[in-house]
């Protein structure tokens, strides 16, 4: 079982040195940070998503009232424990409205604060499953979204993009978030999310051998946003043992048992290309502002059309600048069909996150990257930004660009 991770917020250091004391004795909670103010609190949390935050109530600066409001909107599976040295029903009453789950007064027991970790926990997991049981029958299951990440041309941005998509929907939503690495031969989604995978589709396709419905959780390697990785096998010879079938069983299985299922195509069209796309829900085609990748694109979109696959498909846009010779409303018109998103081209931010392995939603959330991506996680949410009438949405793209203006 993995360990529950607990971030601590208080700025007294000899406090901080008593909890990682008790923490340490423990086998089943990890320490992962620690914060002296409220706004680091927040932007800790927002970074680590830990399981449990145990937060002193006077924090400098933000609060820790203030700061647990915002992280309960930000990180909506983080469980806060409150400290203070005294309780009064005020402060208990004002912790409550907080979303505190629990309240310990200082100085408190290592026994105390371990039962309360664990306690306040397991009700948050409980709590969760129970609110995807009420909600996964009916309106749950209108939202399952199962979304393919595509392009023919390679290294347009597909994984960068794929990875944190499904970051963004596990954080905005706090639902079951699966991202499934289908680029057997090369594919790289683990090593963006600095993730050493259990098993991988290599496994799970010796499985599917003997099994027809395995136990398909055992093959999903967590990351610590809530985003559960199928993973592509570890070398590339390993991809010849997963056939079109086993993939298609194991996409039309996640379709039905988890939320969103994210999916990370290779370049190519290929039968398994194909399943992933047919059995999609939605299509995001990645593209970038230069010829080749353009004309890439055209000829992706016609091969779309023919599949009947275009209607379900948004185009969006990766390393966009307004620098380039290439306008969007060119590369719009040359392929008669709009870009649903733009994602702008922030160089140095982006390899830097792939080269530390934490997602840039998570490390830089001001960005203009993250920006774009949460602009993609609500049009991938509500599914919406599908091309309709090319001169109705310009009309209205026009209005839009319009209304920033003023
Ligand atoms: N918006 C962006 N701004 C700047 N650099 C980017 C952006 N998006 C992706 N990159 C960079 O482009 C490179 C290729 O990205 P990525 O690996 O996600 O593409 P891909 O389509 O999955 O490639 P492949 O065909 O190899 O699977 C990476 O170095 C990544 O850091
Ligand atoms: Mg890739």
């Amino acid at each position: 079982m993995a360990a529950i991770r607990v971030l601590v917020a208080d700025d007294v250091w000899e406090t901080y040195q008593v909890i990682q004391k008790i923490l340490s004795l423990e086998d089943d909670i990890k320490l992962v940070g620690r914060a002296s103010a409220g706004d680091e609190a927040v932007s800790l949390a927002e970074r680590l998503l830990p399981d449990v935050v145990i937060m002193d109530v006077n924090l400098p600066g933000l609060g820790g009232f203030q700061a647990a409001v915002l992280i309960a909107q930000r990180c909506p599976r983080t469980a806060i424990i409150f400290t203070a040295l005294q309780a009064d029903q005020q402060l208990l009453r004002e912790a409550l409205r907080a979303g505190g789950r629990d309240f310990l007064v200082k100085p408190f027991s290592g026994e105390a604060l371990v039962e309360s970790i664990r306690r306040v926990y397991e009700a948050e997991q409980s709590r969760f499953s129970s609110r995807l049981l009420t909600e996964g029958t009916l309106e749950g299951l209108a939202r399952r979204e199962m979304v393919a990440v595509f392009s023919v041309k390679g290294g347009v941005g597909r994984t960068t993009l794929a990875v944190n998509l499904a970051v963004m929907l596990a954080r905005r939503t706090g639902r079951q978030v699966v991202l499934v690495d289908l680029d057997l031969q090369r594919g790289d989604a683990s090593v963006f999310l600095n993730l050493i995978p259990r098993k991988t589709w290599y496994e799970l396709a010796q499985e599917l051998e003997q099994n027809y419905s395995p136990v398909w959780e055992h093959y999903l390697t967590p990351h610590p946003s809530g985003v559960r990785v199928l993973a592509a096998p570890v070398r590339p010879e390993l991809a010849e043992v997963v056939k079109g079938p086993q993939v298609e069983r194991t996409l039309q299985a996640f379709k039905e048992q988890y939320e969103y299922v994210i999916i990370d195509l290779p370049a190519i069209f290929s039968d398994i290309t194909l399943s992933a796309l047919d059995l999609s829900t939605q299509i995001l085609l990645v593209t970038s502002p230069e010829l080749p990748t353009i004309k890439n694109t055209k000829i992706c979109l016609d091969i779309l059309d023919s599949l009947h696959n275009k209607g379900k498909t948004k185009m969006v846009v990766n390393r966009f600048s307004h620098d380039f010779s290439i306008k969007i409303e060119d590369l719009e018109t040359n392929l008669s069909f709009l870009a649903a998103c733009r994602v702008p081209a922030e160089g140095r931010l982006v390899v830097s996150s792939v080269n530390e392995g934490i997602p840039f939603v998570l490390s830089s959330p001001g960005s203009r990257v993250t920006a774009a991506v949460a602009e993609l996680a609500e049009m991938v949410i509500g599914d919406t930004g599908r091309q309709t009438d090319l001169e109705e949405q310009r009309k209205k793209n026009l209005f839009k660009f319009w209304a920033r203006g003023r």
